[in-house]
Formats: C-alpha cells, sequence, structure tokens
C-alpha cells in the first residue's frame, strides 16, 4: 500500500520539476500556441447597464496603420453618444463603474479619436439616428494587440450623453448604459 502511493507521489513531483523547466525556457515559451499566433481581430458585445436597453457589437480588425473599428448599437436616444474603451474587463457593476477609467496606457490627456495626445480609448462618440441606431468605421492608429496598448480584455463603454472630447478626464460624457468586455475573434 505504501509503495503504490509513494509511486504517484514521485511522478507528481517529477512532473512539476518539468514543467517549471519548461516554464523558464525561453525557446519553450515561445512555442505556447497563445503567445505565437497573430492576433487579427476582436469582439466586444455590448450589454445594457441597469435601467437601460442598450445592445450592440464592437469589432476591432488589425489593418495596416492600425485598428479598423465597426460599431453597430441599437436602442440609443437619438443623438451623440460618448464611446470608450475602458481600463478594466469588468461590467459586473450594475451601473458599469466596475470597468474603470479610459484605457490611458500613455498617460496622455482626453482628447478626441483623430488627435495626436489623447486616451488610447477614447473612440470620440457614436451618433444614432432616429430609431436609435447608430454604425460607427473608423481607422484608429491608437490601438494594438500586443504590449501595454493592447485593448484585450478592456472594455467597450457607450454614455448617456455626447463626449465634449475637451473636459478631463472622461469629457463629461454622462452615465455608462452599456458596457462589453473585448474579446478574441474566431476571424471574419
Ligand atoms: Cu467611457
Ligand atoms: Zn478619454
Amino acid at each position: 500500500m505504501k509503495t503504490k502511493a509513494f509511486i504517484p507521489a514521485i511522478s507528481l513531483i517529477l512532473a512539476m520539476g518539468f514543467s517549471t523547466s519548461f516554464a523558464q525556457d525561453p525557446q519553450h515559451m515561445n512555442m505556447a500556441p497563445a503567445s505565437t499566433a497573430a492576433i487579427e481581430k476582436a469582439i466586444c458585445v455590448l450589454y445594457a447597464t441597469q435601467g437601460n436597453s442598450v445592445s450592440g457589437t464592437v469589432t476591432f480588425t488589425k489593418v495596416t496603420g492600425g485598428m479598423k473599428v465597426v460599431a453597430d448599437v441599437s436602442g440609443l436616444t437619438p443623438g451623440k453618444h460618448g464611446f470608450h474603451i475602458h481600463e478594466f474587463g469588468d461590467c459586473s457593476s450594475p451601473d458599469g463603474t466596475s470597468a474603470g477609467g479610459h484605457f490611458n496606457p500613455s498617460g496622455s490627456p482626453h482628447g478626441a479619436p483623430m488627435d495626436m495626445s489623447r486616451h488610447a480609448g477614447d473612440m470620440g462618440n457614436i451618433e444614432a439616428d432616429a430609431s436609435g441606431k447608430a454604425h460607427m468605421e473608423y481607422l484608429d492608429p491608437h490601438m494594438s494587440f500586443n504590449g501595454p496598448s493592447s485593448i484585450l480584455g478592456r472594455s467597450v463603454i457607450v454614455h448617456a450623453k455626447e463626449d465634449d472630447m475637451k473636459t478631463q478626464p472622461s469629457g463629461n460624457a454622462g452615465p455608462r448604459i452599456a458596457c462589453g468586455v473585448i474579446g478574441l475573434s474566431k476571424g471574419q
């Protein structure tokens, strides 16, 4: 009985030792599929925060010169709504505040999407038509899927009001009416 228990214990220790040396070996680390596969596309599915009925999707596709952003949102009041990437991929609080502030890896002031100096998460506004639907497409040069400016695992927030693109630190865009986490997408 004693030896039967002893052998699995030894093999467990050996296996643990092996995996540790594997993890520390840079060659083997590079072989891990998650770190080598080029990430081309991400998607965020937006869900309404408490008391709202906004829904939609935002896709991010790596293209020459940056990221192609395509947003389709419905259930909005007509007009402009602040639209940003926020720091945390955490939509757990009913009001969306768990997502934190604007994603700002460069420590820049809040600005407009076309500003040179801005938060990486500053996507400006989406504008809803009379039926409450908004569609937006643009090329963003400040976003990435790698390194400190990676948008993966962060969140997209839609606001009740227009982002004035001036007021610090968040454009005075009011409450958060939708939140979604940016995750990997299968592809086209
Ligand atoms: Cu925001
Ligand atoms: Zn901002």
